[in-house]
């Protein structure tokens, strides 16, 4: 959470940031802030609120920034803090000359703060992150070496960070670091830049190092990196396989909109080289699971978070259904706080679609220490998690802006539907004749998506009708109960309605007390095994008065009298239906939220990326 960009360079330093931070927005956005040197000043910007806020001050000092070519700016999530002015990032020592961006949170701030305020600090803000700015200023007083200063004060610190920070006195040089927190150094002609992801960088350079945990980095005219013991470290440079186009709302009204129109290509893009033709076996080259490990594992851990652990519930689904192997599927954030039976017949699925999730990445790396194999789905394979993998799965939505996860989702469920039957082709669980059945229905999916995508007129009427709702039920059996939590999801993240999804036989065990006819229930009612089961549960729901809406792919004629609204949707294996079901209730949420003015690409209170437990 929060955003970091930084740049030394010899473009004007103000745009840079500004602009890196516009990229940085679904990181948080509840304030920002920017630090530069001009004429051998430090000078510092901040505003509450949006980043807007920040651009309006900026217009107001064109003047004494023009010249300036190097600073840092920070677009923050608050933890430590409300979210004002003071608390807004960048922080500065007592003398306001050495001055800071981070992003994490200091575990320790506390005992550190009382040390210093004995020492003489005094504190202007309620941030965690300003302990770190007085911290490095008096290692600074000491070494008169800001590299030295920032490795020697980190060495103090507990908890996550990733740190920019610049000097008044020494007006051509950037120093970062970072322990458990993202941080990449782009490369430019004569510049460099710092910054907490890509899209910040991807318009000046696609070549980057990506600092591993305790490195210190020193930018001047030149690069130089150290890691913990002052040891010399030869950076490796990467080229970013990101582009800038991808960070364009190609003329939607929102990001959103654009990512759930993207969905049809983007599954396309996934099949893309794992699945070249029906008859052959599915391709996962970075998955090194053998014959030998699949024979002996005793069971499947799947951990994510929100949209993610979603996708893990039809993963678990699918997994036990093609490999008959048992899977259990638990919240990151749960996992990591009780005893940890995992061992080395365990495999750890991870399922992060920024592959940054501070949970995720505790439960992977608590699993790691047990000996269990750690295959990651994600859709950054330059993130922490990939790196952390043994195997993975790279899900190939391309960048995902909003911060409601849209086609990261479906590409997970297509991934799960690849890694399920790739397992089941190494364990030989699956007739060849059902295989190549499965495949020929993977494939075809994307049709099915345009065919929903190209009908949207229903979903928007739907949205118009039950808008001012104060509260939905989303209902579903079988592997579309992740469907009704995921679907509930969306509406709640971006409309800030009540939602909330249940498995539909849970319904008269308590949550049918709710229900009267101001409550609509929408039934996730796919042909299949569970079918007419869901059917009743609905029936119950209309008894208590509820209003019904019906998600559906069947024709039935006896769905017209039952159902107050109908959204239907094409024919589909009931296995496949999570993928079709999944992108109505996106639009659904998406209409909704815009037809009551949401700010539907930054919901309050979100972001993007949660980088703190
Ligand atoms: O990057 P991750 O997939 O690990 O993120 C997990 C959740 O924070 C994320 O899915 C969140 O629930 C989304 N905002 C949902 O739209």
């Amino acid at each position: 959470m929060c955003g970091i960009v930084g740049y030394i360079g010899k473009k004007p330093v103000v745009e840079v940031l500004i602009d890196g931070l516009r990229k940085l927005e679904y990181r948080g956005y509840d304030s920002s802030g920017i630090a530069i040197n001009a004429g051998g000043k430090i000078k510092i910007y901040k505003a509450e609120g949006k980043l807007q806020n920040l651009v309006d001050v900026l217009t107001k000092h064109t003047e004494e920034t023009k010249t300036a070519k190097i600073g840092i700016g920070h677009i923050r999530w608050a933890t430590h803090g409300a979210p004002t002015e003071i608390n807004a990032h960048p922080h500065t020592c007592t003398c306001g000359k050495l001055v800071i961006v981070h992003n994490g949170i200091i575990e320790n701030f506390k005992e550190l703060k009382e040390e210093l305020i004995k020492k003489g600090c005094s504190f202007r803000s309620q941030t965690d992150t300003e302990t770190v700015a007085h911290l490095i200023a008096q290692e600074f007083a000491q070494t008169k070496d800001l590299t030295q200063a920032v490795r020697l004060a980190t060495k103090k610190i507990q908890g996550a960070y990733a740190l920019g920070v610049m000097h008044q006195d020494l007006p051509g040089m950037l120093v970062a670091t970072k322990r458990n927190a993202p941080l990449l150094v782009g490369i430019g002609e004569g510049e460099f830049f710092i910054a907490s992801d890509v899209p910040a960088i991807i318009e000046h350079t696609k070549k980057a190092l990506y600092l591993n945990d305790n490195e210190v980095v020193t930018l001047t005219t030149e690069m130089k990196l150290i890691d913990a013991e002052n040891k010399k470290v030869t950076p490796k440079i990467e080229v970013l396989p990101w582009e800038p186009v991808a960070l364009s709302k190609m003329g939607y009204k929102h990001f959103m909109l654009k990512e759930i129109h993207e969905q049809p290509d983007v599954i396309r893009n996934v099949l893309s080289g794992k699945l070249y033709n029906i008859d052959e076996p599915i391709s996962l080259k970075e998955v090194k699971l053998t014959k030998e490990t699949l024979k002996n594992l005793h069971r499947i851990q799947v951990i994510a978070c929100g949209t993610s652990l979603h996708a893990a519930m039809v993963g678990k689904y699918l997994i036990e259904e093609f490999c008959s192997i048992p899977v259990d599927v638990e919240a990151s954030s749960e996992y990591i706080y009780r005893k940890n039976v995992t061992d080395k017949n365990t495999l750890v699925i991870g399922v992060s679609q920024s592959g940054e999730t501070a949970d995720t990445l505790t439960a992977i790396k608590q699993s790691k220490e047990k000996g269990s194999h750690i295959l990651i789905i994600t859709n950054r394979p330059d993130s922490t998690m990939a790196r952390e993998a043994d195997s993975l799965v790279p899900v190939s939505a391309g960048i995902e802006v909003s911060v409601a996860a849209t086609k990261s989702y479906t590409a997970q469920l297509i991934s799960f539907y690849l890694l399920a039957l790739y397992m089941a082709e190494v364990k030989g669980s699956l007739d060849e004749k059902t295989l190549v059945e499965l495949k020929k229905e993977l494939i075809v999916l994307p049709q099915k998506l345009e065919m929903i995508l190209s009908n949207k007129e229903q979903i928007q009427k739907c949205a118009k009708a039950y808008a001012n709702h104060k509260d939905f039920i989303y209902i579903a059996r079988g592997i579309n109960f992740a469907t009704a939590l995921e679907g509930a999801l969306k509406l709640k993240e971006i409309s800030y309605i009540n939602a909330t999804g249940y498995p539909a036989g849970e319904l008269k065990h308590g949550p049918i007390a709710m229900l009267d006819e101001t409550m609509p229930v929408l039934s996730i009612l796919m042909q299949g095994k569970v079918y007419e089961k869901l059917l009743s549960n609905a029936e119950e729901a209309k008894a208590r008065n509820a209003k019904l809406i019906a998600l559906t792919n069947s024709s039935d004629k006896k769905l017209d009298e039952l159902f107050d609204f109908i959204i239907k949707i094409p024919e589909v294996d009931e296995i496949f239906s999570p993928v079709i079901a999944a992108v109505p209730l996106q639009l659904l949420a998406y209409y909704i939220a815009e037809f009551l003015g949401k700010d539907v690409d930054q919901p309050r209170n979100l972001a993007k990326s949660v980088t703190v437990e």
